[in-house]
């Protein structure tokens, strides 16, 4: 199988065709998430809530963004891995961007990074650009900047809009190959895909974006407990896991494992 390209990503907004993206943190989900068909795989810095268990993902730093995306590379053939890089990591200058941009891609083997980025910080993801280094945008609710937007707020409703497509049209200018957009209202939404050339990705932003995004714990049910309305549950593995395990703790208990079968002798 060959690698998923940017370029790939571009055919299929120029097709009418939509592609896939899921996070992945480690080598095992990687690897069951690529033979699945994901087309980009995001090393995403939601890793800080999920992995980490932060409440935030500011806590997240760039050795640790490093450390799990080389393990996500390593359990990949053909999904395009893409690395968040963490608060504190690209805000400074266009310079601090691109030196933190190219440690990720030097130690890690990834294929491009995000940044969440819009028209404030249009000049950094610019500038990561002309090193040679794909970069996906990220606008509408950025969980780094939480506390300036006042909490997990949909955005672009109303006048809010303006801001989403200037926002987006900076991303573009400054040559993202795709942008996110994370909790706006879908109306919003379809007019920013259909005003870019490149594609949108959306994350609780309707179903017209090229392509989709959610975390992998969320729409696998690893994470349990109040989800946000634009996450679908495929499947029950915190259920899955704590039953398999209670049925291990009882079977230790009754000494029914280990069996024989599980056994060395002589
Ligand atoms: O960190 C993350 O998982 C993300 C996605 C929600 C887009 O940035
Ligand atoms: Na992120």
């Amino acid at each position: 199988v060959s690698r998923v390209r940017t370029l790939h990503l571009q055919r299929a907004k120029d097709t009418g065709e939509k592609f896939s993206m899921l996070t992945s943190y480690d080598v095992l989900t990687a690897g069951i998430f690529d033979a699945a068909g994901v087309d980009v795989l995001l090393v995403g810095d939601s890793l800080g809530n999920t992995v980490l268990g932060h409440g935030s993902t500011l806590p997240v730093t760039l050795d640790q963004m490093i450390t799990f995306a080389g393990a996500v590379v390593r359990g990949t053939n053909r999904a395009l891995v893409v690395v968040d890089l963490p608060f504190g990591s690209y805000e400074e200058s266009p310079e601090q961007a691109v030196r933190n941009a190219v440690r990720v891609m030097r130690e890690t083997g990834a294929h491009a990074v995000k940044l969440e980025a819009g028209a404030a910080l249009a000049g950094h993801a610019a500038a990561v650009v002309r090193a040679g280094i794909p970069v996906m945008g990220h606008i509408g609710f950025t969980p780094q900047s939480e506390h300036a937007l006042g909490g997990f707020r949909i955005q672009g409703r109303g006048d809010a809009a303006a801001q989403l497509h200037r926002d987006a049209l900076a991303a573009q200018d400054a040559g993202c190959f795709a942008v996110v957009l994370e909790m706006v209202s879908a109306d919003a939404a379809r007019d920013v895909e259909q005003e870019l050339r490149i594609p949108t990705v959306g994350i609780g932003a309707g179903n017209v974006t090229t392509g989709q995004v959610l975390v992998w714990q969320d729409m696998l049910g690893l994470r349990t407990g109040a989800m946000p309305r634009f996450v679908k549950q495929y499947a029950q593995l915190a259920e899955t896991a704590h039953d398999a395990v209670a049925q291990y703790v009882a079977e230790v208990r009754s000494g029914a494992f280990p069996g024989e079968e599980h056994s060395y002798r002589g």
